[in-house]
C-alpha cells in the first residue's frame, strides 16, 4: 500500500459515528491532509469527503466546486451552518462510505456556511444547488450523521440488505488494516 494513501471507511466502522473535533493549528500538517483528501476523492471519483472518513476526526472537508469561478475544490475548516431556507426539496445522495447506496434526502435548498480557509481566515460561502447539498452531506459527517440517518424507517429497510453487507465489509476492513 502506498504510503500516502486514504483509505474510506465503509458503513458500519463505528469510527464515522465519531464527532469530529474542531482545528486551532493550521500548519502544514493540514495542508497536507486537505491535499490528500483531495487526490482520495478525484480518484474514488466522489463529489464530497469529509476528514472522518479517512479515519481523522477533525472538522474538515473538501467538496466539489461545481460553480464558475474560484478553485475547482474547495476546503473547508471548522464549517458551521449560519443560515437555512425554510425551503426544503428531495435530492438523490450518495456517499464513498456507502458505495452504491443511493436515496432521496429531504434538505433545505439553500445554506449559508461560515468555515476556514487553510490559512486560519474566516470566510463565508452561499449555494442553493448541489453544492449546498454536498456541504450539508460533508458537516453531517463531522457529527458523526450519514445521510441514510435522514430515511425514514421504511426506505432504510429496504436498504437494509446493502447496509448489512457494507457493515460486514466494514468489519472485514478494520481485520485488515490492524494487521497491517
Ligand atoms: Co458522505
Amino acid at each position: 500500500m502506498r504510503e500516502d494513501h486514504l483509505e474510506v471507511l465503509l458503513y458500519g466502522s463505528p469510527q464515522l459515528r465519531r464527532k469530529s473535533e474542531e482545528i486551532t493549528v493550521f500548519d502544514d500538517d493540514l495542508r497536507r491532509l486537505a491535499r490528500r483528501m483531495e487526490t482520495c476523492m478525484i480518484e474514488e471519483r466522489g463529489i464530497g469527503l469529509a476528514a472522518p472518513q479517512v479515519g481523522v476526526h477533525r472538522r474538515m472537508l473538501i467538496a466539489e466546486n461545481q460553480r464558475s469561478g474560484g478553485p475547482s475544490i474547495l476546503c473547508l475548516v471548522n464549517p458551521e451552518v449560519v443560515e437555512t431556507s425554510q425551503e426544503k426539496d428531495k435530492y438523490q445522495e450518495g456517499c464513498l462510505s456507502l458505495p452504491e447506496v443511493f436515496a432521496d434526502v429531504m434538505r433545505p435548498v439553500r445554506v449559508r456556511v461560515r468555515y476556514q480557509d487553510l490559512d486560519g481566515r474566516e470566510q463565508e460561502i452561499e449555494d442553493d444547488d448541489i453544492l449546498a447539498r454536498i456541504l450539508q452531506h460533508e458537516i453531517d459527517h463531522l457529527e458523526g450523521v450519514l445521510f441514510v440517518d435522514h430515511l425514514s424507517m421504511l426506505k432504510r429497510r429496504i436498504l437494509s440488505k446493502k447496509l448489512k453487507e457494507l457493515s460486514r465489509l466494514a468489519a472485514a476492513q478494520a481485520r485488515e488494516s490492524s494487521s497491517e
